[in-house]
């Protein structure tokens, strides 16, 4: 695009007062664009510290209906469910993924059953529950995809039949997306909407989450082989065209802040809602350095948002929303 000049060269003018600057600002924050991902884990009015995520904590189901309130309180539009699942529960077929009764979809139903007004979001990928620690199944070291995403199909019906909202494939099987609307469409889940993470990049900034989710222990090798190089960007917004094509109603960028190159590209290209997600290993950065009182925590969380926003994000998934929702309500 080619812009004129603007029509000033001493552009101070307009950044003179608050008024001035707040009749200029291009780009706002607000409540309506966080996702808050969290940890739940088993027990009741069980709370552990995530150690490598200061301030981040897993909560029983009980404690989440909590969190759900709490942010449906502060108008965070939606919360996303991520299960700590005890070890004994993983196998190679990954089975306890689509149990009815599993962790995830137990906080969904509570959620659902004690009326809250807040859009549930799941995560679709057998990390949680592979002996493996991978996204997939495994069969003699490789990880497969079409079995897998028949695996992902019964997790996606068993999540939509709890009640979620919005189902967040993050596994990068090929075909996935497909196969769930389909499943979704025939047995009669018309209305769950998918927020495909179509732009994932083999990442070195999950690490943090990992810990949360207790997959780090299980994971053998690394998940180069399904997740986006992230030298790739013709072959990142391939797969955002493919995962709309298949029936994606939202998409995702991640990890987020070194990536919002990709967020304008995907925004630009194909103008639907698209998200990014601010992962574990950037908040743990933020969080790090605030600490140690070299930057200024809440304005850099602020400051991140935004751009973000200027990025051309619809929303982000971010654990610190809960803080932003309070700073912005003021
Ligand atoms: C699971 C999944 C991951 C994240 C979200 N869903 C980890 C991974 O792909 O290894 C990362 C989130 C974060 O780092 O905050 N497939």
């Amino acid at each position: 695009m080619t812009r004129g000049p603007f029509p000033t060269t001493r552009f101070r003018r307009t950044r003179a007062t608050p008024s001035l600057r707040n009749l200029v600002r291009e780009t706002e924050l607000s409540v309506n664009d966080l996702i808050w991902p969290v940890f739940v884990c088993d027990g009741t009015n069980e709370r552990q510290k995530v150690v490598s995520m200061p301030g981040v904590e897993r909560r029983s189901v009980d404690l989440i209906v909590e969190a759900a309130r709490e942010a449906a309180d502060l108008g965070i539009p939606a919360i996303c469910l991520f299960p700590y699942t005890d070890a004994s529960l993983k196998t190679e077929l990954c089975e306890e993924a689509w149990n009815p009764d599993n962790l995830s979809n137990r906080a969904i139903r509570a959620i659902r059953d004690a009326g809250i007004a807040i859009a549930v979001m799941t995560d679709i990928a057998l990390d949680p529950y592979n002996a493996n620690g991978h996204d997939g199944i495994v069969r003699d070291g490789v990880i497969v995809n079409d079995e897998t995403v028949e695996a992902l199909v019964k997790m996606a019906l068993a999540q939509a039949e709890a009640g979620a909202d919005i189902l967040g494939p993050s596994d990068m099987m090929d075909g996935r997306i497909g196969a769930i609307r389909a499943a979704l469409e025939a047995e009669g889940h018309q209305g769950v909407t998918i927020m495909s993470y179509a732009a994932k990049f083999a990442s070195a900034f999950y690490g943090p989450f990992r810990d949360a989710v207790g997959a780090s222990g299980a994971l053998k090798g690394d998940k180069k082989t399904y997740q986006i190089d992230p030298a790739n960007r013709n072959e990142a917004l391939a797969c955002v065209a493919r995962d709309l094509a298949e029936g994606a109603d939202m998409v995702m960028v991640k990890p987020g802040l070194p990536y919002l190159d990709m967020v304008r590209a995907v925004k630009d290209a194909f103008g639907a809602p698209t998200y990014a997600y601010q992962v574990s290993g950037e908040y743990a950065m933020i969080e790090a350095a605030a600490a140690n009182g070299w930057i200024d925590g809440d304005k850099v969380m602020l400051e991140s948002l935004m751009a973000f926003r200027r990025a051309g994000c619809d929303g982000v998934l971010t654990y610190f929303a809960p803080r932003v929702a309070k700073a912005l309500n003021g």
